[in-house]
């Protein structure tokens, strides 16, 4: 049987496309949608991500603000920072790169954020929308991998799905977005007795557990759909998710590769979200 690659840089292409045309919209009305992104400190995988997220943006005409504090800055001087982007009418979309600086407490930061540009979807009043399958920001990875199944043609109703991991940002929304799609949702984690036994049983399978390659054959159903959130630099510096890909390659029905098969997709959903944060009509 011929095994399907999900194509994230093609999928994640499309939706860009989408999100322009719906920018070139709100411009026919005078609205820019405008994202600021505030990072305290110099992380550098963290700069990374913020130059990919200018980039986005800029491709489809969203405005986007980079906001530099030292890492010094108190939490205090942030949160008021963060009330005054949510009284500012121009700013749409508001988003604090994580991790913080061990001195700031990212709950308390992250409650800070209107929930109305909280454009990450991490906001307490967004994660409670999503469980009660009431309109809000979704966190943007998981709705990333739910947009990469529907537009691959791939049945959730009914059918098997075993998310690996349980955090706030991946697992437990990923687990209610399955759920609200009428799948069958078993969450398993790194507490799961016979995790084997659990992931077998999946039709999907989505792997967030954040461990290079733990994920190989001997996890995976014949036929089963495979979606790898994880993305590891290995040592001879090339990238790999969670899922040993060689190895379940040979097994799966269709699978997404590391890179270009989640990754990309969490970009686009944030630019998803900024539309939507602007008064923008995009419905995926
Ligand atoms: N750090 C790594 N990924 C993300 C993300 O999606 N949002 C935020 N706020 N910080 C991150």
């Amino acid at each position: 049987m011929e095994t399907k690659l999900i194509d994230g840089k093609r999928i994640s292409a499309e939706i860009k496309e989408e999100v322009k045309e719906e920018v070139k919209k709100l411009s026919g009305k005078g609205i820019t949608p405008c994202l600021t992104v505030i990072q305290v400190g110099e992380d550098p995988a963290s700069s990374v991500y913020v130059r990919n997220k200018r980039k986005a943006c800029e491709y489809t005409g969203i405005r986007f603000v980079h906001e530099k504090l030292p890492k010094e800055t108190d939490q205090e001087t942030l949160l008021n920072r963060i009330r005054e982007l949510n009284e500012d009418s121009s700013v749409h979309g508001i988003l604090v790169q994580l991790p913080l600086p061990e001195h700031m407490d990212e709950q308390a930061v992250t409650r800070a954020i209107s929930p109305a540009k909280d454009v990450d979807g991490f906001h307490p009043v967004n994660a409670g929308s999503l469980f009660l399958g009431e309109k809000g920001f979704v966190s943007c990875t998981p709705a990333g991998v739910l947009q990469l199944l529907k537009r691959s043609g791939i049945e959730i109703a009914g059918r098997e799905c075993v998310v690996v991991g349980r955090s706030n940002i991946v697992g437990k929304p990923m687990a209610a977005l399955l759920l609200a799609e009428n799948g069958t949702v078993t969450v398993a984690h790194s507490r799961t007795q016979n995790l084997r036994e659990v992931t077998k049983r999946a039709d999907i399978l989505v792997v967030a557990i954040g461990r290079p390659r733990f994920v190989d054959d001997t996890y995976i159903k014949e036929g089963a759909v495979v979606i790898d959130v994880g993305i590891h630099r290995g040592e001879d510096n090339k990238l790999c998710g969670d899922v040993d890909f060689e190895k379940a390659v040979l097994k799966c029905s269709a699978i997404t590769p590391v890179p270009g098969g989640v990754g990309p997709m969490t970009v686009a959903m944030l630019l998803k979200n900024c539309v939507q944060a602007a008064g923008g009509e995009i419905d995926l």
